[in-house]
């Protein structure tokens, strides 16, 4: 069976029209299944946000293929891209992204309003939506009257409100304190294994990223290994450790202790 996502030996170059290039990614392949819950790891700069920017069809890379249910996104002209975009992917980012001139009800619902879906419906989405991210009683605060770790919950509503096949996020956790982290990571964890959706995340976190089931490491722009998660996750957050400081590079700014 075809997975939910493919990429084939994906390449991207940076700076190909002036003088200095630069090589981010390199012969990348990569397959995520149907209701997994993937991570990407790697030393900063090693070419993560790159790699999620192409598969979420924001950048091109330079050459190989990228396939999503099937479909390469890039041989799509620009109108059916936005509606590709907006049915198959859901996004989620370090700065929430979210509109502060709307209600935290009215962010939620942007993409489905766009979709000129009735208002029975949209009702009835927001109200489950809502509920098990803990938002329900916040709907109509606007994002500067809210938490980080409300932020971000609203930000995952939105990204998931339209059931997108794929939900995407770079470093979610980034810049939320560790108790809002966890309720972040606990909520993606709900939605994986209890509503059986897809989803990829970058982070440089080793504690969000044991919450996943599999993650790929990534050293100079290319995979270096991966490690799937038993049942124990404080038995993987080791392991994550472990392969980390096989990896090299620059951690030093992750504060482990706090994770004991
Ligand atoms: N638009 C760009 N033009 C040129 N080089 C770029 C561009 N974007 C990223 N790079 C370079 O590509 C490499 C990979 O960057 P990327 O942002 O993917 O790293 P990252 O793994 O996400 O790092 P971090 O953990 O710091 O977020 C870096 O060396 C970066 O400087
Ligand atoms: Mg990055």
């Amino acid at each position: 069976m075809e997975p939910l996502l493919r990429a084939e030996q994906i390449t991207k170059v940076y700076g190909t029209r002036g003088k200095m290039t630069y090589t981010a990614l390199q012969d990348i392949h990569l397959q995520v299944e149907a209701g997994e819950f993937v991570g990407i790891m790697g030393p900063s700069g090693s070419g993560k946000t790159t790699l999620l920017n192409l598969l979420a069809t924001i950048d091109k890379p330079t050459s190989g293929h990228i396939f999503i249910n099937g479909t390469n996104p890039y041989k799509l002209n620009n109108r059916k891209i936005a509606k590709f975009r907006r049915h198959e992917l859901g996004f989620v980012f370090q700065d929430f992204n979210l509109i502060d001139t709307l209600t935290i009800k009215e962010n939620i619902i942007l993409p489905l309003a766009l979709d000129r879906l009735p208002i029975k419906e949209i009702e009835a989405r927001l109200e489950s939506t809502v509920k098990w991210l803990g938002i329900d009683h916040i709907l109509d605060r606007r994002p500067y009257e809210i938490s980080g770790g409300q932020k971000q919950r609203t930000a995952i509503a939105r990204a998931v409100i339209h059931q997108p096949s794929l939900l995407l996020a770079d470093e979610l956790t980034g810049n939320l304190d560790s108790k809002a982290a966890k309720d972040v990571m606990k909520a993606l964890q709900d939605l994986n294994e209890n509503l059986h959706r897809t989803i990829l995340i970058v982070t440089h976190d080793p504690f969000a990223a044991s919450f996943c089931k599999r993650i790929l490491f990534i050293k100079d722009g290319k995979l270096f290994t991966e490690i799937r998660r038993g049942t124990n996750r404080q038995t993987f957050f080791q392991q994550i450790l472990d392969t980390l400081s096989l990896l090299g590079g620059n951690f030093d700014d992750i504060p482990t202790a706090r994770f004991q």
